[in-house]
């Protein structure tokens, strides 16, 4: 089965017609009427937009020192807050949704709070609502982490857009990709001028990384595709797993260095090509997720995880299911994680488990998450992808049967 390996999550696959070097390069412009909002700025990664969003609040508020986030996200964020000379602070999350809880994050907030980062894991809608009234109640921002949202909307709005601020990422997998890339909006003119300067004053135009970055692109292009997959994804998956190390099988292995350039021309000329097909393909990711959601809905025993606030309408890049213990967990990625299943891991710990972030969360290591930590140990993705075709998915609801049984 291993040499038809299915993507993680379901990216927008590219046509070679995509990467003709000539044509519309005006990807912000593009976006922002995809989206139906005035304006977006363009950064070269989703980390780097979330650095630029906190260089912009920090202008505003300068005494403030701490970033309120997820005890259970990407381990980027964590990063990025403290690169940016902040004190990123954990929040537990909800026990039913993997959303920060509104208490904890109340009794995190004070004075000393810059900005709280609501998280729309995984596609799935966060309630930002909760984080704006705290946000609120002490004069902190809200950054919506729309990083793997985009498409996303509440009440016809897209994600990002109910908070101060919002970023999307543009990285591999989230939908639309220009290999790497960040996309920033806010809803008040203000603030969108104070991105303008804090984007304009962190970024420098780096030919390096930009070639790295286009080469990076050309081979999603060419290898993004079931006969690809296997080399670029499949491979690399496996000898992670044979030597144990589930941190590098998910990705979630970053270094230090957060590069800050401008996304090239040419880059931006595939996305608005490509852009041209992503409202069609997710509209088939949500039908697909929906029908294959029914269908593990009726393992007793599993939980997928939904839309639980109302008026949302989540994006689709994976099905997120939640077993009844860790152990059952790990047993099956175990046997299966790297077999062409679609199985895979979100995030592999908690913040405060991974060891290798200890020098950016000296400050958090010690918070009580245990919400988070049970998210993380029982938590698994399955690709949403239209290349996990009929036949691996019925395998897959059949070893989900056994794993229900066993429990
Ligand atoms: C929740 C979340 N926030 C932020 C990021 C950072 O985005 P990027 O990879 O584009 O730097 C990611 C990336 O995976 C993410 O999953």
């Amino acid at each position: 089965m291993a040499e038809h390996m299915p993507p993680p999550t379901a990216g927008l696959p590219l046509h070679l017609a995509d990467l003709w070097p000539w044509g519309d390069d005006d990807l912000a412009g593009a976006l922002a009427r995809w989206l139906r909002v005035p304006a977006v700025q363009l950064e070269c990664s989703g980390t780097s937009a979330l650095m630029v969003a906190l260089a912009a609040l920090r202008r505003l508020a300068p005494a403030r020192t701490e970033v309120v986030i997820p005890a259970y996200t990407c381990p980027l964020v964590a990063l990025a807050v403290a690169q940016s000379g902040l004190r990123p602070r954990l929040c537990d999350l909800l026990p039913d949704r993997p959303d920060m809880n509104p208490e904890q994050l109340a009794a995190l907030c004070s004075e000393r709070t810059l900005a709280l980062l609501p998280t729309h894991l995984c596609g799935r809608v966060a309630d930002v609502g909760a984080a704006l009234a705290c946000a609120r109640a002490v004069g902190a921002y809200v950054i919506e982490d729309s990083a793997q949202a985009l498409g996303a909307r509440v009440h016809g709005e897209p994600v990002g857009w109910q908070g101060d601020l919002g970023f999307y990422s543009l990285a591999v997998g989230k939908g639309l990709t220009t290999y790497e890339g960040g996309v920033l909006l806010a809803r008040q003119a203000a603030l969108r001028e104070a991105l303008r300067e804090a984007g304009q004053a962190a970024r420098c135009v780096s030919r390096n990384w930009e070639w790295r970055r286009s080469l990076e692109l050309l081979g999603y292009a060419l290898l993004y595709r079931p006969s690809g997959l296997d080399r670029a994804y499949g491979r690399p998956l496996r000898t992670a797993l044979a030597r144990g190390d589930w941190v590098q099988a998910a990705g979630d292995d970053f270094g230090d260095v957060i590069p800050r350039h401008a996304l090239g021309a040419w880059r931006r000329r595939v996305a608005v090509r490509a852009l041209h097909r992503l409202g069609r393909f997710q509209a088939r990711l949500a039908d697909q997720a929906h029908e294959r959601m029914a269908r593990l809905a009726a393992i007793p025993g599993l939980e997928v995880v939904g839309d639980l606030v109302p008026g949302t309408r989540g994006t689709w890049p994976v099905l997120l299911l939640r077993l009844h213990s860790g152990a059952a967990r790990d047993a099956l990625l175990r046997a299966h994680w790297g077999a062409g299943l679609g199985l895979s891991l979100p995030f592999v710990h908690a913040l405060p488990d991974y060891g290798r972030y200890d020098h950016v969360l000296a400050g958090a290591r010690g918070e009580d998450v245990p919400r988070a930590r049970d998210w993380a140990a029982r938590l698994v993705a399955v690709s949403n992808s239209p290349w996990l075709d009929e036949e691996r998915f019925a395998r897959l609801l059949q070893i989900l049967e056994h794993v229900a049984l066993d429990g």
